[in-house]
């Protein structure tokens, strides 16, 4: 029985009864906030390609998460660029790296902001890549070994939760035993669980000093051509002890987030990529799309594919949105 009994307009009528039959929000307490902190004094450095982003020192960092406490956003998500770079990475399990310390410093001035610690070592290698390189490759299980190293350091340093993003296998099954027999039993694990290897991320690259110095990552990020595989990547990590998975890049993975959603019952988080951000900003400027209206509706997207968590360089932008 369709038209003329059915017609879907009449719950379109008015705001009130869109309010009332809409099945998708966008709230503030769905955001993470990600944030570059760089070694050095007096540093609030905008990112050429990322607009209103910016790299801030430690001793500069208050007027970023003032804002960010005062939009009442529950969590940011940290990225560091040491001073001193080295074949291994090895600033990430320094106790006084810059990860260590902005924790530190965070949780001292700041204690009811959730601080998420991003767990890799491409920022810190002087080659770029997510590891210990071995004839030209990333070698796993060395990996893993200081992997282990640098998220019992996060967590002496008082980070709520740990994100490791550089797609090692075995490394959830890593942390959570790493992070047990030191105690921590109760720091969640967020996984890049189906993190694909995306063009998506040039703009981080620049922000975060973290561009390969040859090759790509197509050895241990996934393909994008694979969704079976994020289901498979997924699987294991739940298995492994991850408390949340996620994918990433966002936009143009909604299929992803919408298969993980309906096979699994943790909770889905989606990063709202830097070149997704960059993207919008661009045309926006180019006054070619009205950018405001444009994020609402793309992260309201990626709630209705099923993210509960969006991480995303629009945070305090949408904040102010919602508050109207
Ligand atoms: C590094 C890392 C990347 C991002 C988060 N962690 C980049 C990469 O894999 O090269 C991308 C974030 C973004 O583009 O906003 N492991
Ligand atoms: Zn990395």
């Amino acid at each position: 029985m369709g038209f003329p009994v059915h017609r879907p307009r009449r719950l379109r009528k008015n705001e009130n009864i869109r309010r009332l039959v809409r099945e998708t929000t966008l709230s503030v307490d769905d955001l993470i906030y990600p944030i570059f902190i760089e070694d050095g004094e007096n540093i609030k450095q905008e990112i050429p390609s990322m607009p209103d982003i910016y790299r801030y020192s430690i001793d500069r960092l208050d007027e970023e998460l003032e804002e960010v406490v005062n939009l009442n956003i529950p969590a940011v998500l940290l990225f560091g660029i040491p001073s001193h770079k080295d074949d291994v990475g090895s600033d990430t399990w320094n106790d006084e790296g810059i990860i260590q310390r902005a924790v530190r410093h965070i949780k001292k001035n700041y204690p009811q902001l959730y601080v998420i610690t991003d767990v890799c070592f491409c920022e810190y290698t002087s080659h770029g890549h997510c590891g210990v390189l071995h004839g030209g490759n990333v070698d796993n299980d060395q990996t893993l070994e200081n992997t282990k190293k640098q998220v019992i350091s996060h967590a002496k340093a008082g980070a709520d939760m740990v994100a490791p993003s550089g797609m090692m296998d075995g490394v959830v099954k890593a942390i959570r035993e790493a992070l047990d027999g030191a105690g921590f039993t109760d720091i969640p694990i967020m996984s890049y669980s189906a993190k694909y290897s995306s063009s998506y991320y040039g703009p981080f690259r620049e922000a975060a000093q973290s561009t390969p110095s040859f090759g790509d990552r197509k050895s241990y990020q996934m393909d994008p051509a694979n969704r079976r595989e994020a289901l498979k990547e997924v699987a294991l990590d739940i298995e492994e002890g991850a408390d949340i998975v996620m994918v990433k890049p966002a936009l143009a993975y909604l299929d992803i987030i919408s298969d993980i959603r309906s096979n699994f019952n943790v909770p889905v988080a989606a990063y709202n990529v830097s070149g997704e951000y960059s993207m919008v900003k661009a045309a926006d400027r180019l006054g070619w799309i009205d950018g405001e209206k444009v994020i609402m509706e793309t992260l309201l997207a990626m709630k209705r594919a099923g993210a509960d968590i969006i991480i995303t360089y629009h945070a305090k932008e949408v904040a102010k949105l919602l508050k109207g």
